[in-house]
């Protein structure tokens, strides 16, 4: 018996970024304050103090970027666009100084026969608009599907991949309900009108895609999908699991894939007299067909009954086996459950959009960074992925997040997820254990 582990031909791999985490260059090109500019402001919110001010430097060095991705092999590549350098207040006319950024880099990725996959939404709306409500206002929704079609116009033939959304379960709780994420909000009362506009503008960016009749282009969407686990057999438990997941997943899963929201969830938060602000023919819209899915997991979450929460009546119950960095448990099988959940309702082929762990990573004194417990991590997931496939997930890809170390939300740069390592006082690449290991990975397709 060999111990290979192959991939099934075409199989795409990939790294994954975001705009706001790696590009810098906040206020250059003509580009608009994003809410996460403005955020990143407020003394206290990020752990170690930095900003994505700087960040990777990438808006001016993606070229290096793109040659490192072209030795280590990679079949695509994903990132994300930020919208205030498309439209800096929101709305009116585009800043062409933006589109050509975008066009510089995507004709680069090509050049090296890299497959671009391009989000249009990781978190950072133009300030402006949340002047005037951000996603608790419907017509965000609207300038979003504006947005979409000027980029599907720009761009739509040379991008194979298009997603319109990433987790927008994030962007709901914790950028409007604890106010951990930009914008800061905290109104449990904001949650689900964000969500049900971030849903919406999906929806309606969907229908601007296939007006743009792209020949050759798929839209899809990313979300979060983390396995929610009781913390015993007790029923109060059981049940504390099932409204995380009906929470973080179904309440996203359930009306792209099925036109409606999870009725257990709803009369959950209908009793905290919260609810998603439905008007007729958007449930319509929010569930267009689309041509694949995105799956971004990293671990499983462990939970306890416990109403001191009021939101979901769920305790954490914290991980008693091996962590990363980020305190999430390892625990492989999140790749083949996360995918068995997005089945659950996605009928459309799949791709692992995120996967990946933060480590404290030991530069050595001859510069070498040895992240075996990362290339540990790597293995196992992929294994894993490759198990999901044996299940009869219809897996087209895998996406390390992340392509390099950069800015880690709140948790600032301190929280290294990269292939590649950043030395942020010199902006110098330099690749980690795990970055030749990813290479031998794609080189083999698989294990
Ligand atoms: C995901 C985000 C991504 C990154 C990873 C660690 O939730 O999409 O930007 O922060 O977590």
């Amino acid at each position: 018996m060999s111990n290979d582990i192959r991939f099934p031909p075409g199989f795409l791999w990939g790294a994954a970024t975001a705009a706001y985490q790696i590009e810098g260059a906040w206020d250059e090109g003509g580009k608009g304050e994003s809410i996460w500019d403005r955020f990143v402001r407020r003394p206290g919110v990020i752990a170690d103090g930095t900003s994505g001010d700087m960040a990777c430097d990438h808006y001016h060095r993606y070229a290096e970027d793109v040659g490192h991705m072209a030795e280590m092999g990679l079949g695509a590549y994903r990132f994300s666009i930020a919208w205030p350098r498309i439209f800096p207040s929101g709305g009116g006319r585009p800043n062409q100084a933006g589109l050509d950024f975008y066009r510089r880099l995507v004709a680069a990725l090509r050049d090296k026969g890299i497959v671009p996959m391009a989000t249009l939404y990781h978190w950072d709306l133009p300030q402006a608009l949340e002047d005037r409500g951000g996603w608790v206002n419907r017509d965000t929704a609207l300038r979003f599907a504006e947005y979409a079609s000027v980029m599907f116009s720009a761009l739509g033939a040379e991008v194979p991949l298009w997603a319109t959304h990433n987790e927008p379960f994030i962007q709901a709780f914790y950028g409007y309900g604890n106010g951990e994420n930009a914008p800061g909000r905290r109104s449990p009362w904001a949650i689900l009108p964000a969500g049900h506009h971030l849903l919406l503008s999906h929806g309606m960016a969907v229908d601007a895609f296939r007006a743009a009749r792209i020949p050759g282009a798929q839209v899809g969407v990313v979300l979060m999908i983390w396995p929610h686990h009781p913390a015993s057999d007790r029923p109060a438990d059981v049940a504390a699991a099932r409204r995380v997941d009906g929470a973080m997943n179904r309440m996203f899963l359930e009306p792209i894939f099925r036109g409606r929201y999870p009725e257990d969830v709803l009369r959950h938060f209908a009793r905290r007299l919260m609810r998603p602000p439905v008007r007729p023919g958007d449930m319509e819209l929010i569930s267009r067909p689309i041509d694949f899915l995105g799956v971004n997991t990293y671990t499983r979450l462990t939970h306890a009954a416990d109403w001191r929460d009021p939101l979901a009546g769920a305790r954490q119950v914290p991980p008693r086996g091996p962590t990363t960095a980020m305190g999430w448990e390892i625990y492989p099988d999140c790749v083949v459950e996360a995918l068995a959940k997005a089945r659950e309702f996605a009928d459309v082929p799949l791709y692992i959009t995120e996967n990946g762990a933060a480590f404290d990573d030991l530069v050595g004194p001859d510069g070498q960074i040895v992240d075996a417990a990362r290339v540990d991590y790597l293995r196992a997931h992929i294994a894993a992925a490759r198990r999901a496939i044996d299940a009869g997930a219809d897996l087209r890809g895998y996406f390390v997040w992340s392509l390099m170390d950069n800015f880690e939300w709140a948790q600032g740069c301190a929280k290294r997820f990269g292939l590649i390592h950043t030395d942020y006082a010199t902006q110098r690449r330099t690749w980690k254990a795990s970055a030749h290991f990813f290479r031998e990975v794609i080189a083999r397709n698989g294990l």
